[in-house]
């Protein structure tokens, strides 16, 4: 059977998701997950996009040993001598350059000829073999060019050192046996060794981008790059979880292996998900809640008498094993230090007691600790930035009978400030006070809270995003009592907030 490599980009193109901005703590924390996942190569940003981005590929790609780390970067000299430097402390780096090739990016977007496109391939392709014999050449919207233009484009890279050919379906405008007709037309046409393989990155506009992916795959593309739970520019990528389960529960048909190890998908997006603070859609296709919840008697029947009968895959093929507790009120500094290993966490002495003390206030109130609440609790304990604003103190009073209202302190810049103010009800009267405390009033774009576990002492994981000045933030926390989860939240989305603000002031 023939190998296919994963390339996940979900820390790049994932990334330029609406509302799925990540710091580099938490970058990192996805990329050491995508290894114990088992691609084959981390994207893990666009160097030259921000000091900001470069600083995050170049800790991924120290932080990480057994994967290739690419980093992205425009056809242009300066793109790419930033993406290698970013990549280069990686065990193997790999530099991505990209330039678009159909007709009307050329004729409105770049304001290039065919020609002259040509020649910045052969350039940006020699320049980044020169630095990096690992070299990825991307045609953007390639699915949209015309198919012998593709050809010299790809021939030319080729000659100028690329190992890897990616054709985006960029705009996700391409048909399955469109697509598949493609790649068996380039396959054949374009002139390269054993060593080069094509590869496929679809985007999901008209919600074919798994189905796209796979077709590519069966026509010879053997690397397919793909994001957890399908995050992505716009209507997002072609999702990881899908494209490995489709291959791996149809191996019948496609006859191919990958390095993944299903049963981390769903630890790696659930991961994803706290990290952004969306939540999975109970109906997303593997990893949803309800992926493998049978609601009609009949199937119910069925599934009792044998599971095949209504069941294509087990639960905890992808990781979904019924929630175990992991830890309780009375486990101990070493169960928690177990547990954080197994999860794939290396902290130092002090953050572990950062950690364990946050378990043991958590069990004080929830007997049952998940291994999602110990997620959460490293997410916030760890893993948030310096924050300009911090809650100190919060109680709330609503009822049918009560006007409802928060009193709070605050940390405001290291001076303590508290105040009581009113609302409709109890979050917003919460939300009115640390407005009114930090002195601003960001417009609420939207409010969602989820439990983390079942049961009624679950956490609720509380997401928040909030607009001022052309600028959105989303905010994540979670707490077993959810108005003090709104609380942090919506102090973690004006943290992030300020953080934007200063990237912007700073260019
Ligand atoms: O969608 C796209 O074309 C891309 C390329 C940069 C690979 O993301
Ligand atoms: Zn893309």
């Amino acid at each position: 059977m023939d190998k296919v490599y994963i390339f996940d980009t979900t820390l790049r193109d994932g990334e330029q998701s609406p509302g799925a901005t990540m710091n580099l703590q938490e970058k990192v924390r996805l990329a050491r997950q995508l290894e114990r996942l088992g691609v084959d190569i981390i994207e893990a940003g666009f160097p030259a996009a921000s000091p900001g981005d470069f600083e995050a590929v170049r800790e991924i790609a120290r932080a990480v040993k057994e994967v290739q780390v690419a980093g992205l970067c425009r056809a242009v000299k300066r793109d790419i001598e930033l993406a290698y430097e970013a990549v280069k402390e990686s065990s193997n780096p790999r530099i991505h350059t990209f330039i678009a090739t159909s007709d009307i990016h050329l004729k409105h977007k770049l304001r290039k000829s065919r020609e002259e496109v040509l020649e910045l391939t052969r350039e940006a392709v020699g320049f980044a073999s020169s630095l990096c014999p690992n070299v990825e050449f991307s045609a953007e919207d390639a699915s949209r060019s015309d198919w012998d233009y593709l050809v010299q484009v790809f021939n030319v890279a080729v000659q100028a050192g690329a190992k890897v050919l990616n054709v985006p379906d960029t705009v996700g405008y391409t048909q399955p046996d469109e697509f598949a007709e493609l790649i068996k037309y380039l396959i054949e046409h374009v002139k390269r060794g054993p060593e080069v393989i094509f590869s496929v990155h679809c985007h999901n506009d008209l919600g074919l981008a798994v189905a796209n992916t796979l077709a590519a795959l069966k026509a010879g593309a053997r690397q397919a790059e793909v994001t957890l739970s399908g995050i992505g520019e716009r209507a997002g990528n072609a999702a990881l979880e899908e494209v490995i389960m489709n291959l791996k529960v149809r191996e019948d048909r496609y006859k191919l292996l990958t390095n993944v190890k299903s049963e981390q998908i769903y630890p790696s997006c659930r991961l994803l998900s706290m990290i952004i603070g969306q939540p999975i859609p109970p109906y997303k296709a593997i990893v949803g809640a309800n992926a493998f919840a049978h609601e009609s008697g009949i199937h119910q029947d069925g599934v009792l008498k044998h599971k095949a009968t209504y069941e294509i895959m087990t639960p905890e093929s992808v990781g979904k094993t019924s929630s175990d507790i992991v830890l309780g009120k009375h486990s101990g500094r070493h169960a928690v230090k177990k547990k954080l290993e197994e999860l794939g966490y290396r902290l130092s002495e002090e953050q572990l007691d950062q950690v364990f003390m946050a378990i043991k206030k958590l069990a004080d109130k929830k007997k049952q600790i998940f291994e999602e609440d110990v997620e959460a609790v490293v997410l916030e304990e760890i893993f948030r930035l310096p924050d300009k604003y911090k809650l100190i103190y919060l109680s709330a009073i609503s009822g049918n009978m009560a006007i409802p209202t928060a009193v709070l302190k605050m940390d405001v810049n290291g001076e303590e400030k508290k105040l009581a103010h009113f609302g409709v009800g109890p979050i917003d009267a919460v939300f009115n006070t640390i407005g009114r405390i930090v002195g601003r009033k960001p417009k609420l774009l939207r409010y969602s809270v989820n439990a983390i576990t079942g049961g009624t002492d679950a956490q609720g994981e509380v997401t928040v995003k909030i607009e001022e000045n052309n600028l959105t933030s989303v905010g994540r926390a979670s707490d077993p009592d959810i108005i003090v989860a709104s609380a942090k939240a919506y102090i973690n989305a004006l943290n992030r907030l300020v953080k934007k603000e200063e990237e912007k002031k700073n260019g």
